[in-house]
């Protein structure tokens, strides 16, 4: 079989996908047939997977999966995700009604590496079209890996979680993959918009409509989260949007994140960088009970007994203290305004 002959359907029985993942998969055959991705030769994708944070590991991994790449069934997938990474490049800000999220499934059965990498190749084909974006808005080179080096961070969490190689944040990824996201000092910042509904602006007297162009604000783990750093960056964030973005609205930032759940403050001490990090965002929404968001962020696991979890910082004694007594952790919603360009 050719990768001309393959279908979706050809693509979800070598992958072993079965419900939605299989159907969209199989969404993927009305697609226009796309050009080849290319991956680069093994130099040169060990050069940009280093740049992109990526361990020796892992990079080994990579390089013994490239074969299989040429197998029609992989090759026609690597292409279509590719296709649909690459075009739409910057979409928030020429396609209003373009999707935040592609809807890429993990693939079936762990066991097999290509599974578990198959995504970070799709990444890496599309590097080149990423880089490009970022120069054709004069980004410089450090703020451009920078902020996709996230997939190295990415991966790295996934080892930590599984305990092999491998990503399964591949859709948050599409954010910066696509432009949409950069690492300015200590926070990220994607191009967003208000998803809050008129009414909860309206009772709440919020000064901004739902749609609207606004920053979201995204807490990498690396270092502490202290107060000076989270200002320098606020300040860099005004400075990169009014630089790089003109056209964009980012005078509101948004938050949705456990880090703002207002109990935190209950457990952790007033000085503590969460507890004043969160003092910064009017909450908007409480959001509904996410523990696996916290079992995730704090202990790096999935599904976990109480019994299991450490408890040697505060924080982690917070957590397992709050569950124990009947209560749950959600990820509420919050605002800012961002610091007031110099140059106005
Ligand atoms: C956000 C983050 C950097 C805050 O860390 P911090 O600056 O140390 O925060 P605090 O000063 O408020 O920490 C208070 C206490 O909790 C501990 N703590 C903070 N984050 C912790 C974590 N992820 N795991 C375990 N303990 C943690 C601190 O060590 C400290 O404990 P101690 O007083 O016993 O020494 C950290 O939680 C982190 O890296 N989280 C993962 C990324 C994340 O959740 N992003 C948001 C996704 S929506």
């Amino acid at each position: 079989m050719s990768v001309s002959t393959v279908d979706g359907q050809a693509v979800a029985d070598y992958f072993g996908l079965a419900g939605h993942s299989a159907a969209w998969v199989t969404e993927l055959d009305a697609l226009p047939v796309p050009s080849p991705a290319a991956i680069a030769d093994p130099a040169t994708l060990a050069d940009q997977f280093t740049r992109l944070g990526g361990d020796r590991a892992d990079l080994a991994e990579l390089q013994a999966l490239r074969p299989r790449l040429e197998v029609p069934a992989v090759r026609w997938l690597l292409d279509r995700c590719a296709w649909q990474l690459i075009g739409d490049m910057g979409s928030l800000v020429t396609n209003p009604q373009s999707r935040e999220w592609p809807p890429w499934p993990l693939l079936a059965s762990a066991d097999d590496p290509l599974n578990r990498y198959f995504y970070v190749f799709v990444f890496l084909a599309g590097l080149p079209a990423v880089r490009e974006f970022h120069q054709s808005r004069g980004i410089s080179d450090e703020i451009s890996w920078a902020s996709l080096a996230d997939l190295g961070q990415q991966m790295s969490v996934y080892r930590r979680i599984y305990g092999t190689g491998g990503l399964h944040t591949q859709v948050w990824l599409t954010i910066p993959f696509r432009g949409l996201l950069y690492r300015l000092g200590r926070l990220q910042y994607n191009l967003s918009r208000i998803d809050f509904d008129q009414a909860t602006i309206d009772r709440l007297g919020l000064p901004f409509r739902p749609g609207d162009q606004i920053v979201g604000v995204h807490i990498p783990e690396q270092g502490r989260l202290d107060p000076a750093s989270c200002d320098a960056s606020l300040r860099l964030a005004t400075e990169f949007f009014d630089a790089h973005f003109p056209e964009w609205g980012h005078r509101f930032a948004t938050c949705h994140s456990w880090l703002l759940d207002p109990r935190l403050a209950d457990y952790l001490p007033a000085e503590s960088n969460i507890v004043q990090f969160q003092r910064r965002f009017a909450i908007v929404e409480e959001g509904t009970d996410q523990d696996a968001a916290v079992y995730e962020f704090v202990f790096r696991r999935i599904n976990p007994t109480l019994d299991e979890l450490p408890q040697n910082s505060a924080l982690e004694r917070a957590v397992v203290a709050h569950l124990r007594s009947g209560g749950h952790w959600r990820t509420p919603s919050g605002w800012l305004e961002l610091p007031v360009s110099r140059r106005n």
